[in-house]
């Protein structure tokens, strides 16, 4: 199987507080969206990228990625799910898409195959999740505690999350002209009542989202080469 993942990158990293995009930020002499693609192409499952950009970004200009049937571009919108959308939109129809965060550069080759494997047997949409670690509290008011979630239940969603692609498309296109906030693939699959699973992923496929995240990726990135997963 040649599968496709689109590759969300038209976000300013606001709360990174640089003054370029947090996936053109540098970790070990490379950029975080180049880390990334590296992951994805190199396994030998994805046979496509395709980078949704910012409009007027380049990355085959900024980066050292070379033009190649392999890595595709389009433009982005204003918020994530727009983004997703419109990568969606731009790869030629599939019968599977994984969609990935350029910021997740710490994605191993195990926790691919473990998505791809139980998408494809089971037939059904998955997304990559970790579970909860600390003991969850809900507070509503005044951060006056009303009691403890139970954390057995509540797992951190990452990325990739695969879907048929053209049940992705329409479970999207419904969210958002019903106006519901997407913040991942999964919540449009929710929205829209189609099954979504969860597997178990690796805790360390984190998002760099705020500055202390890029000396912890810089680490992970790192340790990861010393084992087996990529
Ligand atoms: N993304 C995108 N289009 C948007 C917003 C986000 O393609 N309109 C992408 C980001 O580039 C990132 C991924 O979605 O790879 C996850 O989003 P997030 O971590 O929130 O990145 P930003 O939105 O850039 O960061 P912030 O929310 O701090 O501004
Ligand atoms: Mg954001």
């Amino acid at each position: 199987d040649s599968l496709c993942v689109v590759l969300p990158a038209a976000g300013i990293g606001k709360r990174m507080s640089q003054n370029i995009p947090k996936q053109y930020l540098k970790i070990n002499d490379k950029c975080i969206i180049e880390h990334t693609i590296e992951r994805l192409l190199s396994h030998p499952r994805i046979g496509q990228v395709m980078v949704v950009l910012a409009e007027h970004d380049n990355i085959f200009s900024a980066l050292e990625i070379s033009k190649n049937a392999k890595v595709c571009t389009t433009i982005g919108g204003k918020e994530r799910s727009d983004s997703v959308l419109a990568g969606l939109k731009a790869i030629s129809e599939q019968t599977w898409v994984l969609v990935h965060d350029a910021a997740r550069p710490c994605l191993t080759h195990t926790d691919i195959d473990a998505l791809i494997d139980f998408c494809i047997e089971q037939n059904t949409g998955a997304i990559l999740a970790s579970p909860v670690r600390d003991t969850m509290k809900r507070s509503q008011h005044n951060q006056k505690i009303e009691n403890t979630e139970n954390r057995d239940n509540l797992w951190h969603a990452q990325t990739p999350q695969m879907f048929k692609h053209e049940q992705l498309i329409s479970s999207l296109e419904q969210a958002l002209a019903h106006g519901v906030a997407i913040t991942d693939e999964a919540s449009a699959m929710e929205f829209a009542n189609v099954d979504c699973f969860i597997v178990s992923g690796r805790e360390d496929n984190i998002k760099i989202t705020r500055p202390s995240d890029l000396n912890l990726a810089a680490f992970i990135l790192t340790q990861q080469k010393e084992e087996t997963c990529v």
